[in-house]
């Protein structure tokens, strides 16, 4: 059995997606604050480039963009095409910001809610007042705003991380700041038939019980040429338009998966979640739990059919021992709403074998 990595499409959701509708303009985001606006673009990266160049465009020179040491290297490449010079600050234990002596503006700070979860934001938006940095929120793994995540002026989010899309990125951002959005290119070619074939191949591998995960997985073309910043296309504005109807049910579905999963924990040897609680409001993008060696137990649970996964990329000038540390044993796993109760058992079964191993 293959239990799938990410959410699956629905063929009717795929079907009555196709005259594309009119966008609610990010309002699921925005939540009637007309003060700031949303703008789509097909990946979160892309977003949060787009906001440190507009950012930077208006500030003076030495302008950079601090992000945490713990971060997927990949999607800083957007940025990194955009010229935006970077620096690193480390990161705690429990992945709040430990901010050093030498934090100071001109630049923006990028505050992660890893895996869904609110990061210090009231401490971040002091930390920022006082260095002179714009905040930027990265609730790439966040669904919709709540409490402690999403209030900034600043956010970026990635629906396609949550969502059955092919592509979507969202900045929110100051509504005095939308005139200097620059242009984006257009989606790639075939970008979302690819996607829906994908799935849909995966969904009927699904039905006939057919496992996909022995297969060597293509890795994305690093294509240098490739351009930072690409636009969402129509057809995935028209699947997120539709899904926002949902999203009570995703988080509801995500909340019960990481609840059960939470449950296997205690049994998994030298395992040690990252949270104790799930807070009311949250909709968890992953299980995010601690073993020895990552890299052992992701392998192991792969083997075996779980999409497990870590962020073994870190960028190459973050060298913190912290998020070393945590790059070495963090493991994620799903808990997605396309789940079911089969592929739930899977997962708990391989997960005491890794843990035995
Ligand atoms: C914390 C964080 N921020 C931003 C991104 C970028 O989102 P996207 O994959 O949509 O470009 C990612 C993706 O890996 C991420 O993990």
């Amino acid at each position: 059995m293959t239990v799938p990595a990410a959410p699956l499409p629905a063929i009717a959701g795929l079907i009555r997606a196709l005259p594309a509708v009119k966008s609610s303009e990010g309002e699921p985001w925005l939540r009637g604050d007309r003060g700031r606006r949303a703008a789509f673009y097909g990946r979160g990266s892309a977003a949060l480039a787009v906001a440190a160049s507009v950012l930077r465009e208006n500030a003076a020179g030495g302008w950079k963009l601090w992000v945490p040491e713990y971060f997927c290297g990949d999607a800083l490449a957007p940025a990194r095409r955009l010229g935006i010079p970077l620096s690193f600050y480390p990161v705690k234990e429990d992945l709040s910001p430990d901010f050093p002596e030498d934090l100071a503006g001109p630049g923006a700070l990028l505050l992660v809610h890893y895996f869904g979860f609110p990061n210090a934001a009231a401490a971040a938006g002091a930390a920022c007042r006082r260095a002179g940095l714009t905040l930027i929120e990265d609730a790439a793994h966040v669904l919709i705003p709540c409490d402690g995540i999403g209030s900034s002026d600043w956010a970026i989010y990635s629906p396609r991380k949550l969502l059955a899309l092919p592509s979507g990125g969202l900045l929110i951002l100051p509504e005095k700041a939308v005139s200097q959005l620059p242009a984006a290119e257009p989606p790639e070619a075939g970008e979302s038939a690819r996607w829906a074939l994908r799935r849909l191949t995966q969904s009927a591998l699904r039905v006939a019980r057919i496992p996909w995960h022995g297969g060597r997985s293509v890795p994305a073309a690093a294509d240098g040429s490739d351009p930072a910043v690409r636009a969402c296309s129509v057809y995935a504005l028209s699947l997120l338009k539709q899904a926002e109807i949902g999203f009570g049910e995703v988080a509801r579905r995500r909340r019960e998966n990481f609840y059960r999963v939470a449950s296997w924990i205690g049994h998994v040897r030298d395992a040690r979640p990252l949270h104790h609680d799930l807070p009311d409001a949250v909709c968890p993008y992953a299980y995010p739990l601690r073993v020895p060696d990552a890299e052992r137990f992701v392998g192991a649970l792969r083997a075996s059919g779980v999409p497990a996964y870590r962020w073994p990329d870190l960028p190459p000038e973050a060298g913190g021992p912290v998020a070393r540390r945590l790059a070495a044993e963090m493991v994620l796993l799903p808990v997605h709403q396309s789940l079911l109760p089969r592929e739930l058992e899977r997962m708990r079964v391989a997960l005491l074998e890794a843990g035995r191993a």
